[in-house]
């Protein structure tokens, strides 16, 4: 177990997270009122009892979970995670899978995003990255936590477990003049065949990972200098919840969020720094309708026939903006997670 002094740490992270954390305390306490029952599939282990106020159930039904600093031990993340999984009969009947994540909006995200407009997770790790340093970005994607700081590095190393997003990835990288290697696989697994690197940066992965805690322990491990991790403060498909109970009657987790994410790596004696903002993240998305209703449609586990109701359920959120198709939630804040090594 590594162990680092918190204190200073601890004021830090209280001063970044002031302003929104008071917000959406307000929030919790309010919607405390008014608790109602609900049908889970599976336990909940650190789930807290709240519900929405019935007026805004009609669309995003998922309660807002308030910000707290409760204890998440690795397995509590793990038995809240497998709060997520599908039920079986669900998937059987699922004619594709609800798994796996469509190219096109990585690509156009990474496409579009404007050269030196960095997010706030981007900075944290650019002003750990010395000039011509490496970088390590796990799950990568379409590379969007990392080409933004290819001027100042030599090298990125992306992994991920898809071959496709690796692939594009690396035409990416070649669009942009960024040195890039790629490692397929599943991480931590693939860890011994990843190279050590400056910043080790990792965005919307975690809520991917059921076995945090050792994920987290090799990105440490794989670190000179800082860890980079964005997430968003509820699982990104927490927006989805009333789709879930429109078309299955199912009831979705609103746990784990950043903020367990946060205590358990804090747990693990990790000088863990967090701030959570509005979104400032770029946003991609399909030239095609019906690709970006379809995107929806198989992660509900729905045949096509089904794209018509789909398109309905989703209203105003389904956008036309700057030529893209997309699918816009409510949006939530940003949480960004980081640490530095020699700490
Ligand atoms: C939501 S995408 C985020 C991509 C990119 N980091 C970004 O911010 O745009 C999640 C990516 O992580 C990959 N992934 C999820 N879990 C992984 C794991 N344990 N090891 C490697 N890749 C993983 C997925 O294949 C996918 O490319």
């Amino acid at each position: 177990m590594i162990q680092f002094p918190l204190d200073e740490v601890a004021r830090s992270d209280e001063r970044a997270r002031a302003t929104e954390d008071l917000k959406t305390e307000r929030e919790g306490h309010e919607m405390a009122r008014h608790p109602r029952p609900r049908k889970r599939h599976g336990s909940v282990v650190c789930s807290r009892k709240v519900a929405a106020p019935a007026q805004s159930r009609s669309r995003d039904r998922t309660p807002l979970s308030p910000s707290h600093d409760r204890p998440v031990n690795p397995q509590q993340w793990r038995d809240a995670m497998q709060t997520w999984a599908l039920p079986e009969s669900i998937l059987a009947a699922a004619p594709e899978s609800p798994w796996g994540f469509p190219i096109e909006p990585f690509r156009t995200r990474v496409e579009r995003a404007k050269p030196g407009d960095l997010s706030f997770a981007n900075r944290r790790a650019l002003e750990a990255l010395p000039e011509h340093g490496t970088v390590l970005d796990i799950g990568v994607g379409s590379g969007a936590a990392s080409l933004p700081l290819h001027p100042r590095c030599s090298l990125i190393v992306g992994v991920d477990a898809s071959a496709a997003l690796l692939a594009e990835f690396r035409r990416q990288a070649r669009r942009v003049g960024a040195g890039a290697r790629t490692v397929r696989g599943t991480w931590p697994d693939v860890q011994r065949r990843t190279p050590v690197a400056d910043v080790v940066v990792c965005n919307h992965v975690v809520y991917n990972v059921g076995d945090l805690a050792p994920f987290a322990l090799a990105l440490h491990r794989r670190a000179r200098q800082r860890v980079v991790l964005e997430l968003t403060r509820r699982h990104p498909t927490s927006w989805m919840a009333d789709l879930w109970l429109r078309f299955h009657d199912l009831e979705r987790p609103v746990r784990p969020d950043a903020a367990d994410a946060f205590s358990l790596l804090r747990g693990l004696g990790l000088p863990v720094r967090r701030r959570s903002a509005s979104s400032d993240r770029g946003a991609g998305g399909f030239s095609r309708r019906e690709d970006a209703v379809a995107s929806i449609r198989r992660r509900l586990c729905l045949d096509a026939s089904r794209d018509p109701e789909v398109a309905e359920a989703l209203g105003d959120r389904l956008v036309h903006a700057d030529a893209l198709w997309a699918v816009r939630p409510p949006s939530q804040p940003i949480v960004t997670l980081w640490w530095d090594v020699g700490e």
